[in-house]
């Protein structure tokens, strides 16, 4: 295995995940762990992360006494960089310049850099740099602003680089952490299949025989969840899935169709009659977030106490999630809670988040494995709110029969043109707008439907998919002719910002 120790780099994960993807199997441990816990992992090379410390801090974090002195491969990316210097008698000073952003190396070479060629990008985010190299080192690489930008010593085969190979701002980077891993002679077989057994021992090692409760929403991380973790405890396993009538068309229905045959113990609810009672009448989209989050915690809590006690309380929260909520455990765990939206005490469940080291596509992949079907798999994500935040204005069951079978339309239609995978996430939303048309020689005064699709990588800005237009007018026709109620549509052309995804 590669050990990676973290010293609180935003990216240690990554580096993580750069190795999965090599097909190698590696650990991260905090950057101070001991020894004796570095060597269970019978560790075959040693990544130092980077990290907000500048060496000279008092209380800058350091490798346990001995771990640099271990004789595998060792490579310091940034603050670790400087950290094997500096150990190794080098200097280390506090820049002029800060250097933070993209650099093209002005040489390169040596055995980090073995086969790669061309132009190297490579993504900087530091102000201390290597002025002084300590003896046995040389210098492999080079930018304008930092003359010791990467060092290795090939006899005791320690290597540092000031940039970040790991990020996608370095696109040459994976190349250089494989080269890493030839040097370690890491086995190169790691893959989904054994992170799969990996998340199933851990998951049983930390519930025992204690009953789990997962909340399932028909996207893709609760649905994925539900299988692991039906692999890994099975009957101890209660998955609940709330309908809250603000499903789309047949979403119930596939995800019990999905989920059952898989061993899944599976809870459908049938929450309608609540939700939609608590909503009659209500226009404003924030009171109508509020009621929904309020209803789904009473339906949750009313499930636990029939069918509990329960010990865990499951949930797919994703690293990108740990990252948001600012990084450390105790806030990534708030975070979490907040998900199911603040449970009573006397319902104090412990966490089981096996996918928190995990990415949105290592997930899909296993959920590949897991044999969950690809029309969940692939799915675009959709809101906890469902429909209620489309259908705009107040909502009645009429308004959501008709937005179902407009988004049924229209998704169907992206899927059958194959633009479904081309978007990030594609919507029909239902106005109150009611305007004039006419329809075999008729006078009507219809509703207006907008349709919605976006390209995006993170969405927190998106930008509008450019839909072919005889695709936009083909779906114009058919939601015309089959959704009485609809006799105008249009296509939102509005970024994000200044718009945002959704309509409410
Ligand atoms: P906006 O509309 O803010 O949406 O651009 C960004 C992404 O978040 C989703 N979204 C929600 N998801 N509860 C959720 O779970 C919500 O209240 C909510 N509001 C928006 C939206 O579908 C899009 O993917």
């Amino acid at each position: 295995s590669i050990v990676i120790l973290d010293f609180g780099s935003q990216f240690t994960r990554l580096i993580a995940r750069r190795f999965r993807e090599l097909g190698a199997y590696s650990v991260i441990l905090p950057g101070t762990a001991p020894l004796e816990r570095i060597l269970k992992e019978r560790p075959q090379g040693l990544v130092l992360s980077g990290g907000p410390s500048s060496v000279y801090d008092e209380h800058a974090p350091k490798p346990a006494p001995g771990v640099l002195d271990l004789d595998i491969p060792i490579l310091g990316v940034c603050y670790g960089m400087q950290f094997l210097a500096q150990q190794a008698g080098g200097n280390v000073k506090r820049a002029g310049k800060r250097e933070y952003g993209k650099a093209d190396l002005t040489r390169y070479g040596g055995q980090l850099f073995a086969g790669i060629q061309g132009e190297f990008v490579a993504w900087m985010s530091h102000s201390d740099s290597v002025t002084q190299l300590p003896a046995g080192y040389e210098v492999v690489a080079e930018t304008e602003d930092t003359p010791v930008t990467a060092i290795e010593n090939p006899v005791t085969r320690r290597y540092g680089v000031q940039f970040h190979p790991e990020v996608v701002h370095t696109p040459k980077g994976g190349q250089l952490l494989a080269n890493f891993l030839d040097i370690c002679g890491v086995a190169r077989d790691w893959n989904a299949e054994h992170i799969i057994e990996e998340l199933i021992s851990d998951v049983q090692a930390q519930v025992g025989d204690g009953r789990v409760l997962l909340g399932i929403s028909g996207g893709v991380d609760s649905s994925t969840l539900a299988l692991l973790l039906a692999r890994a405890v099975g009957e101890k396993l209660t998955a609940v899935f709330i309908d809250h009538g603000l499903l789309r068309l047949g979403e119930r229905e596939q995800v019990e169709a999905a989920l059952r045959p898989l061993g899944v113990n599976l809870i459908t609810v049938d929450a309608r009659e609540e939700f939609l009672g608590a909503l009659a009448g209500v226009s404003d989209p924030e009171q109508k977030r509020k009621i929904i989050g309020r209803e789904f915690i009473r339906a949750f809590e009313r499930e636990a106490r029939q069918h509990g006690p329960f010990d865990f309380l499951a949930q797919g929260t994703l690293y990108p999630d740990v990252i948001e909520s600012a990084g450390g455990e105790g806030a990534a765990n708030i975070k979490s809670h907040h998900n199911v939206g603040g449970l009573p005490d006397d319902l104090a469940f412990k966490l089981v988040e096996p996918f928190r080291t995990l990415f949105k596509d290592e997930v899909r992949e296993i959920a590949r494995l897991l044999g969950l079907p690809e029309h969940i798999r692939m799915r675009h994500p959709f809101p906890g709110p469902g429909l209620a935040i489309r259908v705009l204005g107040d909502i009645t069951p009429e308004k959501l029969d008709i937005l179902k079978r407009v988004d049924d339309i229209f998704i169907s239609g992206l899927r059958e043109f194959g633009l479904y995978d081309g978007c990030s996430q594609a919507l029909a939303i239902l106005t109150p707008i009611q305007s004039v048309g006419v329809m075999g020689d008729e006078r009507t005064y219809s509703y207006t439907a907008a349709l919605r699709a976006v390209t995006t990588d993170d969405f927190m800005t998106a930008e509008w998919a450019r839909l072919p237009y005889d695709f936009l007018a083909t779906m114009s026709n058919r939601i015309v002719n089959q959704v009485h109620e609809i006799n105008r549509v249009v296509y939102d052309i509005t970024g994000k910002p200044p718009a945002t995804i959704e309509w409410e």
